[in-house]
């Protein structure tokens, strides 16, 4: 199999499950515009992101990593009427281009783009007392993913849910002496996670149109 079969088996199943879309076909179209990354999840791990987050209940949920908002919409369409999102981003010309495509979308209303830091609006809304958050996508940097693993857990409550994109890299992650911190990032998070009484977890592969790569699931305990 290879990439190209991979992407035609996308196709295929976004044709028979997902079908058109034209909210999110624009926020693509505005990322490419506004010279973004096309770094995205796709549309079937989109529309897989939001059956997960209605399977739970979702009604707090926490991005980390809000790009144009791509991933930030399919979420934020699993809230109930009374349900909040809150998405973190460094950049503040990608949380420009993710506000006007969340508008576009209809979520200006439930969803709160925040520009700077992760870890820097997340101590804020540790010390803020924010949350509990029902669910949380992590989808940033890679080499913090430990010290976001941590935050999700202060912010989250027993039962809450903790994505984490991007874990495997093309198999990159068994390279134990690799000097790319992302890849360093993603080890060292599999082995917090791994230590952590807390987390139930597992780690599913994916390929399609975003490569060989895949998802770290996890469910917070009880805190001690
Ligand atoms: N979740 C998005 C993709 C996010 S791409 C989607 O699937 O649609 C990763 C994003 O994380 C980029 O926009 C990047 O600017 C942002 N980022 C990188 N370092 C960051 C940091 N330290 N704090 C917050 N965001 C960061
Ligand atoms: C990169 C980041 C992502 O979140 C992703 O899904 C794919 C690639 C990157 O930084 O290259
Ligand atoms: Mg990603």
């Amino acid at each position: 199999m290879s990439d190209a079969a991979w992407t035609a088996v996308d196709d295929y199943i976004v044709g028979h499950l997902l079908g058109t879309d034209p909210v999110l076909d624009a926020a693509l179209a505005a990322n490419e515009a506004g010279g973004l990354p096309a770094i995205d999840v796709s549309a079937a791990q989109g529309k897989m992101l939001h059956l997960l987050a209605r399977m739970a209940g979702a009604r707090r949920i926490l991005e980390v990593g809000t790009l144009g908002g791509y991933s930030t919409i399919w979420l934020a369409r699993a809230l109930p009427e009374d349900g909040r999102l809150v998405t973190l981003e460094l950049e503040p010309h990608h949380a420009d281009v993710a506000r006007g495509n969340i508008a576009a979308a209809g979520f200006a209303d439930k969803v709160d783009v925040r520009v700077g830091p992760a870890i820097e609006s997340l101590d804020a809304m540790i010390t803020g007392g924010e949350g509990p958050f029902d669910f949380i996508f992590i989808d940033a940097d890679k080499p913090s993913n430990v010290a976001y693993l941590r935050a999700a857990m202060a912010l989250g409550r027993p039962g809450s849910t903790i994505i984490v994109d991007n874990v495997v890299r093309e198999g990159g992650v068994l390279d134990a002496d690799s000097d790319d911190d992302r890849i360093r990032g993603t080890r060292a998070l599999f082995e917090a996670v791994a230590a952590e009484p807390r987390l139930n977890a597992t780690a599913v592969q994916t390929v399609g149109a975003k490569k060989w790569d895949g998802f770290l699931l996890a469910v917070l305990g009880a805190a001690e």
